[in-house]
């Protein structure tokens, strides 16, 4: 029986055949977008180069020799491809259990395409039960906290973590999110509010889902 890890890994080698030849594309964070990497690293003739989504994905495709972009070296990038904690059927997404969520959403909105990769795990019907993380400026993690318990949520500090940027991470429990748009939206109104990991206003365009009867495509 094939494992989580290996449904991780057949959806990333299936995003290969989405990438246009020769150009600059956009890479996420997490051990879905690590498969993917390792596959990139067989192809790297084949593509420009990358623009990573955190420090540790910027390291990894160093490692394999693969160059790394700076978002603003680049006008345009055809293709991000990334992980998620959880994805609907409107393929919109809670991201961000890596903590790389503020930069992974802005590569995302730069990028025409979003490809997710993903074990079939992560497909739910209603986004929530994973809870949801949102990164906060650390001297306005009280006040947020306090805003968030208003919106029904109970955050949680992500202990001992801090963003590639600087911040705090609240991992919110307990919200059944019946309205993503809305309640992306919602968070990022309050004050202090860096990022949510609500992928709904920019939800992904193509859901490559490893499961056991391999990898179904998901428009
Ligand atoms: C990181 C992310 C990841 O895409 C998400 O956590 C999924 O991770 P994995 O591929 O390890 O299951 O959003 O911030």
């Amino acid at each position: 029986m094939m494992t989580q890890n290996a449904y991780k890994q057949a959806a990333a080698q299936a995003a290969i055949a989405f990438l246009p030849e020769q150009a600059v594309i956009g890479v996420g964070t997490g051990s879905t977008a690590n498969y993917f990497i390792d596959e990139l690293a067989k192809i790297k003739g084949r593509i420009d180069g990358a623009v990573a989504s955190s420090v540790a994905t910027a390291e990894r495709l160093k490692s394999h020799g693969i160059p790394v972009y700076e978002l603003q070296q680049v006008d345009s990038l055809p293709v991000y491809v990334d992980g998620a904690d959880e994805i609907n059927g409107h393929l919109q997404m809670i991201k961000g259990g890596g903590g790389a969520l503020t930069r992974e959403k802005i590569v995302a909105a730069v990028a025409e395409q979003f490809i997710c990769i993903a074990d079939h795990s992560k497909r739910v019907r209603q986004l929530g039960e994973f809870p949801l993380p949102v990164e906060v400026i650390p001297m306005a993690r009280s006040h947020v906290a306090r805003e968030l318990v208003k919106l029904g949520g109970r955050p949680a500090l992500r202990e001992g973590f801090v963003t590639d940027n600087g911040n705090l991470i609240l991992d919110v429990w307990g919200l059944a999110i019946a309205e993503p748009i809305k309640l992306e939206s919602e968070i990022n109104q309050i004050v202090g509010v860096v990022c949510n990991g609500l992928f709904a206003r920019r939800p992904a365009d193509v859901l490559l889902l490893g499961g056991p009867d391999g990898v179904e495509t998901v428009r």
